[in-house]
């Protein structure tokens, strides 16, 4: 009787471990993707597609390419590449992640931390007439703040070499 029942345990956990391993080696790292700080974002290849959409991004950074798109790229260049007046934003997260920039004169513990507090608060610079805001902060704009964990996704995803193009990328979460 002990006996079954430990067969059947054991077989019942075997096949829980195995359907687990295989969905996990089945799936293309984007079907169970959640965003987080580290993993902001997920770019597949979708081979049917023309053009830039052959690069196609999740959910939250396609719109997060958009809304820089209409907030950001006015200063910060087409896919935040810089202009004469703002940063390229791929080299200022790529210092934000060895933890070399420091934003708005703070210690920023994470590339996360640093991004949401300058979008939010703006970038304040001393200079020799005293602080100036060179960046205005976007804390009341509602577009903005909502799509804030796709725009980090979206710079995230170029800064990393993994999203390449400067146009719009395919969506995605639409890839089966
Ligand atoms: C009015 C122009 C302007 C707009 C609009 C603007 N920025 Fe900026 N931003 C700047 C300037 C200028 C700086 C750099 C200030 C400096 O280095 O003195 C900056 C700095 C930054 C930084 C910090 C860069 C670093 O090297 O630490 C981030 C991040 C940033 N902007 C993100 C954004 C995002 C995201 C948006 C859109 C929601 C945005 N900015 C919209 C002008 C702008």
């Amino acid at each position: 009787m002990i006996s079954y029942f430990n067969k059947f345990i054991f077989f019942s956990l075997t096949l829980f471990i195995f359907s687990f391993i295989s969905k996990e080696a089945l799936s293309d790292g984007h079907a169970n993707f959640e965003w987080t700080p580290e993993k902001p974002y997920y770019v597949i290849e979708d081979p049917n597609a023309e053009g830039s959409e052959k690069q196609a991004i999740n959910k939250a950074s396609y719109y997060g390419y958009r809304i820089f798109h209409q907030n950001c790229h006015v200063c910060h260049g087409k896919a935040a590449r810089g202009s004469s007046f703002a940063p390229n934003l791929l080299d200022s997260y790529k210092y934000a992640q060895k933890g070399e920039k420091m934003g708005n004169k703070v210690k920023y513990d994470t590339p996360y931390e640093w991004f949401l507090d300058t979008v939010v608060n703006g970038y304040k610079r001393e200079m020799a007439g005293g602080t100036v805001n060179v960046m205005p902060g976007h804390g009341d704009v509602t577009d903005v703040m909502t799509n804030i964990d796709g725009i980090f996704g979206y710079i995230a995803a170029m800064a990393d070499g993994k999203l390449t193009t400067t146009n719009r990328p395919g969506k995605g979460w639409k890839i089966k």
